[in-house]
């Protein structure tokens, strides 16, 4: 698995190109894209700026030399942004936030001429939500309520909690409940629309259209690419 993890993010790494502000995803995948973008950085001068998803990348960029900046310093689009995935369809479709970073990494994404995903091969999936459960993010005010709102939509919602059994709580401040579907997640955008209109609902790891280039890293150590024939956004 860690062979296949590190083929994809040291491979999606190569995409960078000098001059580029780079939006940084969370997780053990993108791990292996910070440590070789650092290694382009002080080895063949490449000049970049990364912004991260999560106080962890941030400071595991730090640790790897890679220059930060944030978004309010941001002017237009960020150029690329590798990240990984929980799962992602043959649409190109994912649910993410397993890391618990889905609404950096969301708006990160959506402010991205272009998205790289990188995941190991066991994450490309028939149907969404089938093995893994869907992250939502929602303010710890509105936990009971939006808790019974997802039930009505079918779920079976689980707090995540930390390694204490407290509730887990995001760079934001927020919690997640991970949403079991039984069967998996029949229709993804009317499911994305029914999240977004649940009071307390921040965001969801529902990620629709914000895919452009996959990297699939083989059990093998070998990758296979693809990419969306229409870009998801111009
Ligand atoms: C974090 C995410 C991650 O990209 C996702 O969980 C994949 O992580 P990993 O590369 O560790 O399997 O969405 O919020």
């Amino acid at each position: 698995m860690s062979n296949s993890k590190r083929a994809a993010g040291r491979k999606a790494a190569e995409r960078v190109q000098s001059g580029q502000i780079v939006g940084l995803g969370t997780g053990s995948t993108v791990f292996y894209t910070l440590e070789r973008l650092g290694e382009r950085v002080r080895d063949d001068g490449l000049e970049l700026r990364g912004i991260p998803t999560s106080t962890d990348t941030e400071s595991k960029a730090r640790e790897f030399g890679i220059p930060l900046m944030t978004l309010d310093e941001l002017e237009g689009r960020i150029d690329l942004t590798i990240d990984g995935a929980d799962e992602i369809n043959a649409d190109f479709h994912m649910i993410k936030g397993g890391g618990g970073a889905l609404l950096r990494e969301k708006v990160v994404a959506s402010l991205s001429r272009e998205v790289t995903i990188i995941v190991h091969a066991e994450k490309v999936v028939a149907d969404l939500g089938a093995a893994f459960p869907l992250p939502v993010e929602l303010v710890p005010f509105a936990r009971t309520p939006v808790r019974r709102a997802l039930q009505a939509l079918g779920a079976e919602p689980l707090l995540r909690v930390d390694q204490h059994g407290n509730p887990f709580l995001t760079d934001n401040g927020n919690e997640i409940l991970d949403c079991a579907f039984e069967g998996g997640i029949a229709d993804p955008a009317a499911l994305s629309l029914a999240l977004a209109g649940i009071p307390g609902v921040v965001e969801s790891g529902l990620f629709l259209d914000l895919c452009d280039h996959l990297v699939i890293g083989l059990a093998d150590g070998g990758i296979e690419e693809r990419s969306r024939a229409q870009p998801a956004r111009n």
